[in-house]
């Protein structure tokens, strides 16, 4: 029997569902299904039963032909509990491993077969496809379809879900992942991301054994703040920087998620992903389509370098808002000010930031409230109006003589919460989400407004809208979200009879609601997000952020590695580094290591000598004479912070003629000695000519480096090139610039 397959027609995907029609003739009633990106392919094929099972993960075959006999090469016929990799493997029937979906039909049955109906494979455009697989119950009208959208070039695969059905009253979804992957290597290796305030990204590496591991949030909002949706899977072997096969891994939902790694008895890997199951049973209404969020993975065979460049020139090109674009240098007043500032002081700060030479001055917390003004983190969250006595002339006075210092002008919000201090809690008890019969539970002092309302999403989106409305200049939004979600109770979805199991999703979705109209009416206004500190960063907010803020610890020899870890992941355009006066280091280390990404200070001007002063100006303006470098070039990790006294870093042009490599002093020891060995440099022309040149010099300063050297890209790349780094240069960057004849 041949299933039907419907198909948009383009010429290219014909010829895929010609292939795919040939194989199911060689072998009856056999579809093989080849999801491939440039290096790597997953193949999917149905069993005798119809089932869908994920047969290989792996390095592409040279002829498609032969993805039909893949499967005789393995035993993947276990009887005992049901077969492990099950392209989505449905609990209730003849499975009995973890499952990624398990539900509860409308006559209370609680058994869910999935067979496969049909797939299309649609051509987006010469370099991304979208292949989508029917799932459907036999014997309910049930079905999921599974959606892997691939670039190839990139070996980017987007995968996520959608369930839909027909049966006479709403279905209950008690798990309902985004996806279902099956791996059958020799070994497995996971690093996995730790976080807490002002420690986020903190890496752990370990292999799996047999039994398995989670990674989850219950949290609610700012739901990195204690494990991250990243994760780094080495295949066979651990990977390095330039060898092994692996995969970069990242959820984009802002809720409550879990992603588990399960060795089974054959000791593969079955990976499942997707929002958090817990508290959150969803009901679902006949014909409605409910979609999962999207897991993200960039694959390579040549270690984690090439899948980080893979999956930074991905985000720039698809996903993140304006990634092929500018970004704003500014000033920050949080550190310099806290909450203790008024006009007068604003005023002054202008002139600051126009004297440090950046692009925009960024007024942070503290702006707002008048009957619970906001002069610590305890009242006036949640009242939007300036405060009277800090800013009798408004935003508007300030955009303008922002503007008469000849410096853009942005503003912090935090529109999501309300402390029970503000007149909006006194006004809309109801709008925010806390157990009716139970004491209060705050963090920071504040609570979270109940998002699954839409006079919430309103009020919401009314926020940044007055702002523009008002203010038309306004250059730029940080917004913050510094609040977890205790007592998790919606007063909207009880008032409306809606379970409230479903609080955890709709809180996301009522975001990503208010984002969307956000960025229908502003597209372009560039705005950095923020979650006290790193608590919140993922490829589906980033949709609608330009930016976002890694950490609150901006201590530069700790940044260094934050910024490593995050670099697996994120492209440098979309992290902002501010330098502050955390850590002991000297003003040029600060700003060299901040200059990895966008750059901005956090700092008092008056309290810097004149001599830091006039660096920090200069240091400006050398980054942005290779700003364009970092923001849009292919990041190398050239020497690891972790194993060594040193790291090394490098942003090299798409044309390979302008590269610059950062290099710190990671370790203080007085008996250091890291001078011996060059660092290799990477990503260059190995037959064009290089000279090497050492920027960003501390005044009064020379360089040993002879910048009239020249050398050729095989050279640097084999040799390299000895950054001389002691404890009297623990920063040093260098410029390399093609010579051409
Ligand atoms: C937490 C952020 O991470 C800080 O940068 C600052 O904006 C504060 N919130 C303000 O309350």
């Amino acid at each position: 029997m041949k299933k039907q397959i419907c198909c948009r027609f383009t010429i290219k995907s014909l010829l895929i569902i010609n292939l795919i029609i040939a194989s199911n003739c060689l072998q009856a009633q056999v579809t093989t299904i080849s999801i491939s990106s440039r290096d790597h392919v997953i193949l999917l094929q149905t069993d005798k039963n119809e089932r869908l099972r994920t047969i290989y993960f792996g390095e592409p075959l040279n002829n498609e032909s032969e993805y039909s006999a893949v499967a005789d090469s393995y035993d993947f016929n276990d009887a005992n509990a049901g077969i492990y990799n099950a392209a989505y493997t449905p609990a209730g029937t003849w499975n009995l491993s973890e499952p990624a979906i398990q539900v509860v039909h409308a006559d209370e049955n609680t058994s869910l077969e999935l067979t496969y109906e049909s797939h299309t494979v649609e051509e987006i455009d010469s370099n991304t496809t979208l292949t989508s697989i029917l799932l459907k119950d036999p014997n309910y009208p049930f079905q999921v379809t599974l959606f892997y959208k691939v670039w190839k070039n990139e070996n980017v695969i987007e995968q996520w879900i959608e369930i839909k059905h027909n049966e006479k009253k709403a279905v209950r979804l008690l798990k309902y992942a985004s996806a279902n992957l099956y791996f059958a290597n020799k070994e497995f290796y996971l690093t996995s991301f730790h976080n807490k305030w002002g420690k986020e990204m903190q890496p752990t590496q370990e292999k799996l054994l047999r039994g398995k591991k989670t990674i989850d949030s219950k949290l609610g909002a700012r739901t990195m703040l204690l494990e991250s949706n990243n994760f780094i899977l080495s295949l066979d072997k651990k990977a390095s920087e330039n060898e092994g096969t692996v995969m970069l891994g990242h959820l984009a939902w802002s809720g409550n998620f879990k992603l588990e790694f399960d060795i089974d008895s054959y000791e593969n890997l079955r990976l499942i992903a997707g929002i958090n199951p817990y508290a959150s049973e969803y009901l679902l209404p006949n014909n409605e389509v409910f979609k999962t969020p999207s897991l993200i993975y960039a694959l390579s065979n040549n270690g984690t370098g090439e899948a980080s460049r893979n999956l930074h020139s991905w985000a720039k090109k698809y996903r993140l808002l304006d990634g092929q674009g500018e970004r704003l240098t500014l000033l920050n007043n949080w550190e310099a000010t806290y909450f203790n500032f008024d006009e007068n002081k604003l005023v002054e700060l202008f002139k600051d930031a126009k004297n440090f030479g950046v692009d925009m001055f960024l007024l942070d917390d503290g702006w707002f409230g008048n009957k619970y003004p906001r002069n610590g983190d305890n009242a006036g969250l949640g009242d939007w109006q300036e405060n009277r006595k800090k800013l009798p002339n408004g935003i508007g006075y300030l955009v303008k003589e922002a503007s008469k210092a000849g410096v853009k002008f942005g503003i912090w919000i935090e529109p999501e919460m309300v402390n029970p201090k503000s007149e909006l809690y006194e006004n809309h008890l109801d709008w925010v989400i806390r157990q009716p019969s139970r004491p209060e539970v705050y963090f920071r002092n504040q609570l979270v407004l109940d998002l699954t309302n839409p006079e919430v999403q309103d009020f919401v989106f009314g926020i940044v809208d007055d702002l523009f409305t008002q203010n038309p200049e306004l250059a730029f939004i940080k917004w913050d979200c510094n609040s977890v979600i205790y007592n998790a109770y919606s007063p909207y979805l009880n008032k409306n009879k809606l379970p409230q199991s479903h609080l955890y999703v709709e809180y996301v979705k009522g975001l990503y609601k208010v984002l969307e109209r956000i960025r229908a009416k502003y597209p372009k206004v560039p705005m950095m997000l923020c979650s006290g500190g790193g608590g919140r960063a993922d490829y589906e907010l980033l949709k609608y952020f330009t930016e976002f803020w890694p950490s609150d610890d901006t201590e530069p020899v700790e940044r260094i590695f934050m910024q490593w870890d995050y670099s697996h992941f994120f492209p440098s355009i979309a992290t902002d580094n501010h330098v502050t006066n955390w850590g002991k280091q000297p003003i040029k280390f600060r700003i060299d290591v901040a200059s990895m990404g966008k750059l901005g200070f956090d700092i008092v001007a008056d309290d810097l000598t004149e001599a830091d002063m006039q660096f920090c100006k200069q240091a400006v303006s050398n980054y942005n004479s290779f700003k364009n470098t970092v923001w849009h070039g292919d990041l190398y990790r050239l020497v690891n912070p972790y194993e060594n006294e040193i790291a090394a870093l490098m942003y090299v042009d798409s044309d390979k003629s302008k590269a610059i490599v950062f290099n710190y002093l990671v370790n203080n020891r007085q008996n250091i000695n890291v001078t011996e060995r060059p660092v290799k440099l990477d990503g260059l022309d190995s037959n064009k000519r290089y000279t090497v040149k050492e920027i960003n010099l501390s005044s009064g300063t020379r360089s040993p480096i002879n910048s009239n050297k020249v050398y050729s890209g095989d050279f640097l790349m084999k040799i390299g090139v000895n950054p001389d780094i002691n404890l009297h240069r623990t920063s040093v960057i260098l410029e390399v610039t093609e010579v051409k004849d």
